[in-house]
């Protein structure tokens, strides 16, 4: 037989004569540089191989000794793929229900033109766990905001009658919500839109947490507003916490002016923030909400949008679609994901982690009060900022956790985000914590 020019699994995968685990990580990141884009700026001198348990990663770092290429270390993961893996690296919940499906269950891949059982099983799991109606499977994070754009949209025009091609969506400064034309388009970033315009019309932005400025604008173009969507808790912006009355008076402000309440909680939802989904934090309900990341329980993209019956029976057949969202193997995924979200009580971990975690950037603050400016948080969705000035930089401390066995990315020039698997143990927390001080101590 033809020797095939990709053979082999893990570090015995070789691709068209190259052996993956030879690569040394100057010659991982040449690849990178020469055949991949520029879109990213991975943190240098450092590459992931695999999981060591559900907080932790091996990684790989260049050796001293010219015979090995490399070493290997641990290294605790505090980023958790931005949110991605709340459920813990290899959630073995997770792990053995795609093996099983995969094996024993013969899970077959077949498009949304013909029913899969599987479909039910989903539907059934998200509506309850999120308590909505209905529910629209996507596949990436970014399509969840795209298609509430859209729905608002739709139910703009259908329900609310607003007069054709004048529908205006109200976003917030500062958000994040991908990277695609219709998440750019409602970005303030200078960075995410240069180049890329003209941008969607119909789009405008008030600041986060200003219940003033988000009322003169319902006051003087409600008519036109079909949705105010946003993040309940601003994660890209740095982990933004509104005053603890804004959301409830946004809902009342949207019911007042007939206008939906969209949340994104890609990135706030499955536990992250203490409770299954941020906008409980506040004791409401969004008209829509959009969710991914953990939606996928780390091991597969998985997203979609929840909504109010009314709202999400707007769409019509040819008018949405996706040949991906909602596949027998994405549907399995996402009833597992929800499973070990509830079985594993990860919610309620974040919770109590997340106040330990606290204490100690409370316990920081005091003992560097000239470094540390501001910490914030809820649940394990945490960041402290750092004073604006030179030698305090999220760079450079991102460079100095790593070189202590910590993995984080600032968001800003001065703030660092912390947001570990929720399955992380009191240890680790205190580890992480002692890391932080560590490197805060030595700037
Ligand atoms: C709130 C929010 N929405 C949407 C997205 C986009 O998700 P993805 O990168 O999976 O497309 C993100 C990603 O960070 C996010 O934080």
């Amino acid at each position: 037989m033809k020797k095939s020019p990709i053979e082999g699994y893990g570090d015995n995968l070789t691709v068209f004569g190259t052996r993956i685990g030879d690569l040394s990580p100057d010659e991982h990141e040449n690849i990178e540089k020469t055949r991949g884009g520029f879109n990213y700026k991975p943190l240098e001198n450092v590459v992931v191989s695999h999981v060591q348990d559900s907080s932790t990663l091996i990684c790989r770092k260049p050796s001293n000794n010219d015979v090995e290429k490399y070493v290997e270390e641990e290294l605790l993961d505090g980023l958790c793929c931005y949110s991605a893996v709340n459920q813990g690296q290899l959630n073995k919940i997770i792990v053995d229900s795609v093996v099983a499906h995969l094996t024993v269950e013969k899970l077959p891949t077949v498009p949304r033109s013909i029913r899969h059982k599987y479909m039910s099983a989903f539907l059934l799991a998200i509506t309850n766990f999120t308590n909505m109606d209905r529910v629209i499977p996507k596949v990436a994070g970014v399509e969840a905001p795209d298609l509430m754009f859209k729905i608002a949209r739709r139910w703009g025009y259908t329900i609310k009658k607003i007069k054709q091609d004048q529908a205006i969506i109200i976003g917030a400064t500062g958000n994040f919500h991908g990277r695609s034309m219709t998440a750019i388009s409602l970005s303030d970033d200078p960075d995410s839109r240069e180049n890329f315009g003209p941008f969607l019309p119909g789009v405008e932005l008030v600041p986060f947490n200003d219940l003033n400025a988000l009322e003169e604008i319902f006051i003087k173009k409600g008519d036109q507003i079909a949705a105010f969507m946003a993040e309940p808790i601003q994660g890209e912006a740095g982990v933004i916490v509104p005053d603890n009355d804004y959301w409830p008076k946004v809902r009342e402000l949207c019911n007042q002016y007939n206008i939906l309440l969209a949340m994104d909680e890609v990135q706030t939802g499955y536990g992250r923030t203490g409770v299954n989904f941020a906008h409980q934090l506040y004791d409401i309900q969004p008209d829509l909400m959009g969710c991914g990341k953990a939606a996928g329980g780390g091991i597969l993209p998985v997203s979609f949008v929840a909504g109010k019956d009314e709202i999400i029976k707007t769409l019509t057949p040819g008018s949405e679609g996706s040949t991906f969202g909602g596949y027998p193997l994405a549907s399995v995924v996402a009833v597992y994901a929800v499973k070990s979200i509830l079985d594993q009580n990860l919610a309620e971990n974040a919770r109590i982690r997340g106040a330990q975690l606290m204490q100690h950037y409370l316990d920081l603050k005091d003992e560097f009060p000239d470094k540390i400016k501001e910490v914030r948080g809820k649940g394990l969705l945490t960041a402290f900022e750092m004073h604006n000035h030179e030698n305090l930089d999220g760079h450079i401390v991102s460079i100095e956790l790593l070189k202590r066995g910590v993995y984080a990315k600032e968001t800003h020039h001065s703030t660092v985000r912390i947001a570990p698997a929720l399955t992380i143990e009191a240890w680790q927390i205190d580890n992480l914590a002692e890391a932080i001080r560590d490197v805060i101590s030595s700037l």
